[in-house]
């Protein structure tokens, strides 16, 4: 286990599409997991996506509980998804503030979509079916977007709502409490 340095916004390992694990269960995924755990806990991450520490492989982990980064975050459970895929329940989409561990100090405002199904499976190969919406859909769909070599300012449709936390948050226009995603 171990913590492992994050690539940032510009290196273009994080432009890559991922490729699907196709085993479960090997001691090189458990270690995997273990390491994306222990790096996003370290940096109080939402999620992260193991392209973020370099592997192309369709590996997310995320997890909402007692943030610090975000106290008024809605709960999210830890979960480990392997090869996800998303189904959108419906054209809805609310804007949200969203922050990235690979573009650190910066948050946007984010149209998502508010409501989905995931299914994916755990490291060991257990299916995972879920339907939820607003923040833990929310981080879904940034964390899912990383396997496609997409990160959230790309899908910022008012860059006037784009900036520096520090700035935004003394602008009043980010809320101290925001709920983001990274
Ligand atoms: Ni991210």
């Amino acid at each position: 286990m171990a913590i492992r340095p994050i690539l940032r916004l510009g290196n273009p390992v994080l432009r890559q599409i991922a490729e699907p694990v196709t085993e479960f269960g090997t001691p090189a995924l458990r270690e995997l997991v273990h390491d994306m755990l222990d790096t996003m806990r370290a940096n109080d991450g939402a999620g992260l996506a193991a392209i973020q520490i370099g592997v192309l492989q369709r590996v997310v982990v995320f997890e909402v509980s007692a943030n610090p980064r975000y106290p008024d975050a809605e709960t999210v459970p830890l979960t480990v998804l392997v090869n996800p895929t998303i189904e959108f329940l419906s054209d809805e989409r609310d804007s949200g503030w969203e922050g990235c561990l690979s573009v650190p100090g910066m948050r946007g405002l984010v149209p998502r979509y508010r409501s989905l199904r995931y299914r994916g499976f755990d490291e060991l190969g257990a299916p995972i079916d879920r339907t939820v919406a607003d923040f833990h859909a929310r981080v879904v769909q940034h964390e899912c977007d990383h396997l496609d070599g997409i990160l959230y300012p790309q899908r910022i449709e008012d860059m006037t709502s784009f900036g520096f936390q520090d700035e935004l948050v003394a602008s009043g226009e980010l809320p101290v409490a925001a709920a983001a995603a990274d």
